[in-house]
């Protein structure tokens, strides 16, 4: 997308995949998103003891946007470590595309690896009640 200061998400998702709450698994993961209207709120992944309770890092971007009062996304930057950068899972993709399937979505490294996808690319036929 070509008004997207791509530069700025990157480092929105770099500086918080630093605060990652991962002691079970060690893989930090930064997920920073930007609204419609141009702003950026990010979210990293938070473990738990029973695994289960989990929460991603792209969700819980959506979920403190959601809170702030954002619907309406325009791209989300993700970054992960090793040597190839990791996708959003199935239950992110979905929660991702709840608010619109033509999300850009740049997967990366902060070894500069990356990757650009497009939400309906991932999640082809995303489950609907429409
Ligand atoms: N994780 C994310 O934050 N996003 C994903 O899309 C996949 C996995 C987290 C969950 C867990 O803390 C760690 O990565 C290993 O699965």
């Amino acid at each position: 997308m070509s008004g997207v200061d791509w530069p700025a998400l990157k480092a929105a998702a770099l500086a918080v995949q630093a605060r990652a709450y991962v002691p079970y698994s060690n893989y930090q993961v930064g997920a920073a998103l930007l609204t419609a209207s141009g702003e950026i709120v990010a979210g990293c992944n938070v473990e738990n003891a029973t695994f289960g309770a989990t929460c991603c890092a792209e969700r819980a971007a959506v979920f403190a946007a959601v809170a702030a009062g954002h619907r309406a996304f325009q791209a989300v930057a993700v970054v992960t470590n090793g040597a190839a950068p990791g996708t959003p899972c199935g239950i992110c993709r979905q929660v991702l595309a709840e608010f619109g399937n033509d999300l850009d979505v740049l997967c990366f490294t902060p070894e500069g690896i990356e990757q650009q996808y497009r939400l309906s690319k991932l999640l082809p036929h995303a489950f609907t009640l429409k």
